[in-house]
């Protein structure tokens, strides 16, 4: 739908709209009374034609000016019934045009943000559903004696149920992260002593791979809540061993970069292609569906850790290494030695 372009559209405030819809009303007065009583019309009657004459013009002129308003009050109710789509007519110049602007702004945010709502519901219901119809399949056989209850399929199940406890427990640090009830606990510590952590449950989970630690220079500390750090590095170290071929190397590193320190895990996997590297770090975006999602990941990780690295006020991206291999960036702002800490260097001696 096209609305014609308003007389007082171009003007740039409400009070040279307001200013010259008064002089029009004035103006017209005049001339109609002028007119009226020229061609011999009593004074009274031409003073009402041209106080009808001024009602009229005001009213027209003053549409334009009311419009966007009441179209912002039909908007509203129709947001407060869920309807989000309604975007209102910003073609005015005036302060209104700018409000009516920042409303359809505001407009646009709240649809997507309903619209992620709906599909994070449908995204945990179906990462949800898959391990609850797969544990229901197989009970309903022992059930029926289709299937015998030995330790294979106990084992089976003991996955899918692990898969949903991993799956809840991701969603509640989301929600944590989110709302931030989950407040850091910052303070100085090794960051070797971390990596090494990392890389022993790693190892523990992927014995066939190799897992390399090289923090340069030595005691190398962060000013992070460590068990948040080490939960980002468990994420990143999950993804490079899932990626990297069986007896490949993924590597861990830390060092000092100008305004803190960077950590990075690289690892031998075929890496991430370009066009997937904006939505890696989206809730439940998998790169590869098919593949992550028979692995049991559900795409939460690097959201997570994307949220853990924001609240330190870093940075985390991919690289792309050469000749393949993808490496995760971690810049995290403060860091120092822990030499300097223990041992403070006092020039003039003690
Ligand atoms: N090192 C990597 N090499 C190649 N692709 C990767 C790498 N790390 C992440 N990706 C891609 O990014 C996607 C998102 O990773 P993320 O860690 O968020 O989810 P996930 O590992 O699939 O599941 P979850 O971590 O919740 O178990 C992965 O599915 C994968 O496609
Ligand atoms: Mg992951």
């Amino acid at each position: 739908m096209t609305h014609p372009m308003h007389p007082l559209a171009p003007l740039p405030s409400i009070k040279l709209k307001i200013g010259t819809i008064i002089l029009a009303a004035v103006g017209i007065t005049i001339v109609v009374f002028w007119a009226g009583t020229k061609i011999g019309i009593w004074p009274s009657v031409s003073g009402i034609v041209a106080g009808i004459c001024a009602l009229v013009i005001t009213r027209y002129l003053a549409h334009g000016l009311t419009s966007p308003l009441r179209e912002m009050s039909e908007a509203t109710a129709a947001m407060a019934r869920g309807d989000y789509g309604r975007r209102v007519t910003a073609t005015s110049k005036d302060e209104i045009g700018q409000l009516a602007a920042s409303f359809n702004q505001m407009a646009g945010e709240l649809d997507a943000t309903e619209r992620m709502r709906r599909d994070l519901i449908a995204n945990v219901s179906h990462e949800l559903r898959t391990p609850i119809t797969a544990l229901q399949a197989v009970l309903e056989n022992m059930i029926d004696g289709v299937e015998p209850a030995d330790p294979e399929t106990m084992r089976t199940m003991l996955a899918q149920v692990e898969r949903l406890g991993r799956l809840v427990a991701q969603l509640l640090d989301l929600s944590r992260l989110e709302s931030g009830s989950m407040p850091l606990d910052r303070q100085p510590f090794e960051i070797e002593a971390v990596l090494e952590h990392a890389a022993r449950e790693a190892r523990l989970h992927s014995p066939d791979a190799i897992v390399s630690v090289n923090v340069e220079p030595d005691g190398l500390t962060a000013d992070a809540d460590p068990e948040r750090l080490h939960q980002v590095v468990a994420n990143l170290l999950e993804n490079a061993l899932r990626y990297t071929p069986i007896a490949g190397t993924v590597e861990l590193r830390a060092s000092r970069s100008a305004d803190g320190v960077t950590i990075e895990v690289s690892d031998e996997g075929p890496g991430i292609p370009d066009d997937q590297v904006p939505r890696i770090f989206e809730r439940f975006y998998r790169a590869d569906a098919a593949r992550s999602s028979q692995d049991g990941g559900a795409g939460l990780g690097l959201a997570i850790a994307q949220w853990i690295v924001d609240l330190h006020g870093g940075e985390i991206h991919p690289e792309r290494r050469e000749p393949h291999g993808c490496r995760m960036v971690v810049t995290l702002p403060g860091s120092r030695t822990a030499t300097a800490v223990r041992e403070p260097v006092h020039p003039g001696g003690t």
